[in-house]
């Protein structure tokens, strides 16, 4: 593939642009916003700079990544694209409105992609006259550092071009996952349960937010814990990514947002980046000290790890992608130290059921219900890796 055209250039679609242009592509970085792509620009050119200075890239390589970048406002000089990817502000009117232009626009060849990360592709796809090149190609931020891409066909997409776009972005470096249509696909849809479960445990009264974090940590083997990542990722992210997932699902009770965050964000805490989030930073990052109690971090653990496997599961009985896929998603989308399935395998079915059964037994909560296929394989004595 040789020129691609990205809509948006906010934080998703530069990032885009760079992998896309450090792999030899042409891109047409397009946004209706010339300071955004001013500054669009410049932040890559910093972000060469300091590649250059580290040894990572020589100054030829930092000029050809620029130059195979035009950056513009004119949505008419994507007329020639092979691929568009569309990155702008998550909104399906704004997206469908944006789709219709882009097809007036493009060749009847030239394959149309939405990084959307909670609306449906197939709605977006809807509104275009060729349902059959419209997919979604969703990435994780930040782009050029994060290796995973799940990719979503609709159910009228062109069986070739999903795998033609999944060889092109593994040579571009990334991991490549399929994915269902469905809310939050495979990563934003597992991980739910690392924020909400660790929320309710919180809400109990069971631990405070460092015990949470350190249980995670030190014994799940987790880069950080469930606080920690909301306060990096932002409360305010977090929580819509939550409310995405909830609403696509008729309000699942899995995935039922915490009043502690809504409180949060009502409050401006919004995590790191507003200077206070779950932790205070402005005496640096921590003002708890977990009370390091193995037995009771152990419970947090197993309880979160069992909502977890749950969850992957149910994404597996649901088809949302292969039992591969899923644990690779949650390994390097999320960095999740084991695959849920495998991690699944090593403690034992039964034993991650009894837990949710357990949990369903004493709250009476619909979120505790088990996935069926954990009650099928535990009743036959299988592994998802036999
Ligand atoms: P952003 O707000 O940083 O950038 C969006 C850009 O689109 C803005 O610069 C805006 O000026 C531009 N824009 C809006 N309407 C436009 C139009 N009609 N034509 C041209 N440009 C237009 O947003 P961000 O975070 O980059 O997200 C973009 C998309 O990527 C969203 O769909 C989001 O859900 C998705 N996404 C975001 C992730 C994240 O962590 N930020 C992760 C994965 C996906």
């Amino acid at each position: 593939m040789e020129k691609i055209s990205v809509i948006g250039s906010g934080i998703m679609g530069s990032g885009i642009a760079q992998v896309a242009s450090s792999f030899g592509v042409e891109v047409t970085l397009v946004d209706n916003d010339f300071q955004v792509l001013e500054t669009s620009r410049t932040k890559l050119e910093n972000i060469l700079n300091r590649l250059r200075n580290k040894g990572k890239i020589d100054e030829t390589a930092s000029k050809k990544i620029i130059n195979n970048i035009h950056w513009t406002s004119d949505l008419s000089d994507i007329s020639d694209s092979e691929l568009v990817i569309e990155a702008i502000i998550e909104n399906l009117e704004m997206k469908q409105k944006l789709f219709i232009a882009t097809e007036s626009l493009v060749s009847r060849k030239c394959i149309l992609a939405t990084n959307t990360s909670s609306l449906s592709v197939s709605e977006i796809a809807s509104v275009c006259k060729y349902t059959q090149r419209v997919m979604g190609i969703h990435f994780f931020n930040p782009v050029p550092l994060m290796n995973l891409v799940e990719i979503i066909p609709t159910e009228y997409l062109a069986s070739y071009i999903l795998t033609d776009i999944q060889s092109i972005l593994e040579t571009w470096g990334k991991t490549v996952v399929r994915a269902k249509d469905t809310p939050g696909f495979i990563v934003n849809r597992i991980a739910r349960p690392f924020y909400g479960e660790a929320l309710k445990i919180f809400e109990e009264g069971i631990a405070d937010f460092a015990t949470i974090d350190w249980a995670m940590k030190e014994l799940g083997g987790f880069r950080m814990g469930p606080f920690e990542l909301m306060d990096y990722i932002g409360n305010d992210v977090n929580y819509s990514a939550t409310q995405a997932v909830y609403k696509g699902t008729n309000c699942d009770p899995r995935y039922r947002p915490s009043p502690i965050q809504k409180d949060l964000i009502k409050k401006g805490y919004l995590g790191r980046k507003s200077g206070r989030g779950y932790y205070d930073y402005s005496n640096g990052p921590f003002s708890f000290k977990p009370q390091m109690n193995q037995k009771l971090g152990e419970k947090i653990l197993n309880r979160i790890l069992a909502m977890l496997i749950n969850e992957a599961a149910d994404a597996l009985a649901l088809e949302i992608a292969t039992r591969e896929d899923i644990d690779i998603a949650m390994t390097t989308g999320v960095n999740y130290p084991k695959g849920l399935l495998q991690w699944a395998d090593e403690i034992g079915i039964k034993s991650v059921l009894d837990q949710m059964k357990k949990l369903q037994s004493n709250t009476d909560d619909q979120r505790y219900q088990p996935s069926s296929l954990l009650e099928n394989m535990a009743q036959e004595n299988t592994l998802f890796y036999s």
